[in-house]
């Protein structure tokens, strides 16, 4: 028996971007699954509602905006508006993407938070905060920047985001440095308000045996329930919703943006939000694995402790890797859906496609172009899209229309079974295993049509060649709606042309089973082509590119942070350093880096300087620069080198200058 339709309603949401970044593929591990899920209980009859928004509160937000010197207001909206695009682009439709800055999403904050205090699940207490003297402030979470207590890796204030991944509380971090100055930060005692999380040991354990979704987050969040630490719940910021009462304090961002769930819900329908969270509901969260104990913790706790029903199901998608590297926008594994995918013209439904069906949903998905184009070539173009096409073009050509007559019993046995086989895939969350039995009923099409060569039947037997193609254009119209969660951009045309009438994202599973009318086809189109080897040259350059230039720009940084060891005097006496004046400059054939210098130190010299990018030679001749003159000589591109002119690292290479003019070989010490 199938989970759905079910008598409760039912809410699915996806965790709640950030906005203070761009959408890449990682994101869409969550979103599409999530899209897919909503969309294959619909075909089941099942209404949801499918809600999400922009995470806007949080210290990176306001981090960033004050490095770009914007509001965090400003950086949270034109997040925003990126991330609808991006989901609209995707055919990723929700009920309704909020935001949490939203009044309606402060007001059910506080009027959570109250509750909790009522309650008495909110107690305050002094602990010792990161301080910065320098600043003259308090230095919450990604203000603060040490050493982890657990593990020893650099971590942020509020997570050990490099190192064991765990969470951090205020306080907590060793050798603590302010981010905005570096100095050391000190620690002041402040009064700050703690969730009584450890109060709901006894409510989790029990609650975690019957919550649903995948093993990845239920099993860990059973590890978690037997420990567990009260949670600091307030912050020294401006920005995010006021703790009650409190004017120099906002709640942490980890209470008011699983709020926003509800919050939204009660923007989109706002006298239906309490069926879903006041009474007996199907909530459903889709979650990346990185953030299971919010959800299977954290926020059942405070949901049962305010009086609001708690999650049904958590459903966490594994990481994702990049060219079988991990995932990192740093160093440049990263594959961004506008400029790297979308803006490439690649139809959002191969993309789907991919993340559902490379593997299992809670295991690590791999991403690399190579793979994508098997599948897309393979799967999609040989064997859906070749099924769908030879069937509909046959049938066009040599009857006009899908042929009168019965569809067997054993074609309807065969889309029966694999409809029930997709619907418990669904039920398990299991994408892969559902679009398989999908992929399994193309390649049966595809192995009936070539067994049944219709293509001779035709010149013998009219009416036996009318049967098969009746039970393949069946096939086309089961494929069509079994695919229509995964591809339902692709779909839609397949299924205008099958000339099926009404709306394919409306049209239920069940009607799988009902015989195709015999309208006339009109010659169809190409649903799916190949990707050509030359395209996935053009993206894999694109990304190897962006790896090659984060790599040197973690190189830069760390040689630029490098103490140099100490030197003596005598040591430093040994640099003969002159000024010189530039009496020629010539770029060097073959290099669009190098100039060829003549150099007039006292003694002429040439010089070959890597400054071609950021001077053109006649702009140097002329003027003073400062050389070091007993520089090992050396031969570039075959011209030979005898000094070195120095500059500063800028924006390319910044000449040191004399103060004023002196005169040619005058020393340097
Ligand atoms: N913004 C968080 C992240 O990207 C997720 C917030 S989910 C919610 O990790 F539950 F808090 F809403
Ligand atoms: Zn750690």
């Amino acid at each position: 028996m199938s989970n759905f339709p079910s008598e409760e309603p039912v809410l699915v949401t996806c965790g709640l971007p950030y906005a203070n970044g761009k959408c890449h593929i990682g994101h869409l591990r969550t979103y599409v699954p999530a899209d897919i899920f909503v969309r294959a209980l619909r075909k089941q009859g099942q209404q949801a509602a499918f809600i999400c928004g922009s995470d806007a509160h949080g210290t990176p937000i306001v981090v960033n905006a004050e490095e770009l010197g914007i509001t965090p207001s400003e950086l949270v909206s034109k997040y925003h508006k990126h991330f609808e695009s991006i989901f609209r682009a995707m055919e990723v439709e929700f009920s309704f993407f909020g935001n949490t800055d939203s009044p309606t999403n402060h007001a059910r904050t506080n009027s959570i938070v109250e509750a909790l205090i009522e309650r008495g699940y909110v107690y305050p207490q002094v602990i010792r905060l990161a301080y910065c003297p320098n600043d003259n402030r308090f230095l919450p979470d990604r203000y603060v920047e040490g050493i982890c207590p657990y593990c020893g890796a650099v971590a942020r204030g509020d997570e050990c985001d490099q190192g064991c991944g765990k969470h951090l509380e205020p306080g907590e971090i060793k050798n603590a440095k302010c981010r905005i100055c570096g100095n050391p930060a000190e620690y002041r005692e402040q009064e700050h308000f703690f969730f009584r999380l450890s109060a709901f040991s006894g409510f989790l354990s029990e609650y975690l045996e019957t919550l649903g979704g995948t093993a990845n987050a239920i099993n860990y969040a059973k590890e978690w329930a037997r420990e567990l630490k009260d949670w600091c719940i307030t912050r020294n910021l401006e920005w995010g919703v006021r703790f009650p009462g409190h004017e120099d304090l906002v709640v942490y961002v980890w209470v008011d943006a699983p709020i926003g769930y509800i919050s939204f819900t009660e923007e989109w329908a706002a006298d239906g939000w309490e069926k879903y969270w006041r009474q007996k509901s199907r909530i459903i969260h889709f979650i990346g694995e990185d953030i299971t104990y919010h959800h299977c913790i954290f926020w059942p706790a405070m949901l049962k402790g305010a009086g609001y029903t708690q999650p049904w199901a958590v459903v966490a998608s594994g990481m994702l890797k990049i060219d079988d590297k991990k995932f990192s926008k740093s160093r440049g594994y990263v594959v961004w859906v506008d400029e790297d995918y979308l803006d490439h013209g690649f139809h959002p439904d191969l993309l789907r496609y991919y993340i559902a069906n490379y593997t299992s949903h809670t295991k690590e998905l791999n991403f690399s172009w190579k793979v994508f184009q098997d599948k897309v070539n393979n799967e999609l173009v040989g064997a859906l899209g070749n099924f769908l096409h030879r069937t509909l073009h046959f049938a066009h050509k040599n009857f006009g229309a899908v042929p009168e007559g019965e569809v067997d019993k054993e074609i309807y046995e065969k889309i029966q079974s694999t409809v029930q086989k997709v619907i418990s895939a669904f039920d398990e969350y299991e994408f892969k295993k559902a679009t398989d039995e999908m992929m399994e009923l193309a390649a049966y099409g595809n192995s009936y049509f070539q067994s049944k060569e219709p293509w001779q039947l035709i010149k013998k037997d009219r009416g036996a060649c009318a049967h098969v193609l009746k039970n393949c254009l069946q096939i086309g119209k089961a494929l069509v709606l079994l695919f229509e969660p995964v591809l339902p951009g692709i779909m839609e045309k397949a299924w205008r042309q099958l000339a099926l009438a009404g709306d394919v994202h409306v049209a239920r599973l069940e009607e799988a089973l009902v015989e195709i009318p015999s309208h006339e086809l009109l010659a169809p189109e190409i649903l799916f082509s190949k990707i050509e080897d030359k395209k996935i040259k053009e993206m894999e350059f694109i990304l190897d590119r962006r790896i090659k230039i984060a790599m040197a720009k973690e190189k830069n940084k760390l040689e630029a942070g490098k103490e140099k060891a100490e030197i003596t005097f005598e040591e430093f006496q040994k640099l003969d350093i002159r000024v010189g004046r530039v009496l020629s400059a010539e770029n060097i054939k073959g290099s669009d880096k190098l100039l060829r210098l003549e150099v007039d130190i006292g003694e002429k010299r040439q010089i070959v300087a890597g400054i071609a990018k950021s001077h053109a030679p006649s702009e140097l001749v002329g003027r003073q620069v400062v050389v070091l003159a007993n520089m090992k000589p050396a031969k570039l591109f075959g011209v030979e080198s005898k000094g070195m002119i120095l500059a500063a690292d800028g924006e390319g290479a910044v000449l040191l200058l004399p103060e004023k003019e002196v005169k040619e070989g005058a020393r340097v010490r």
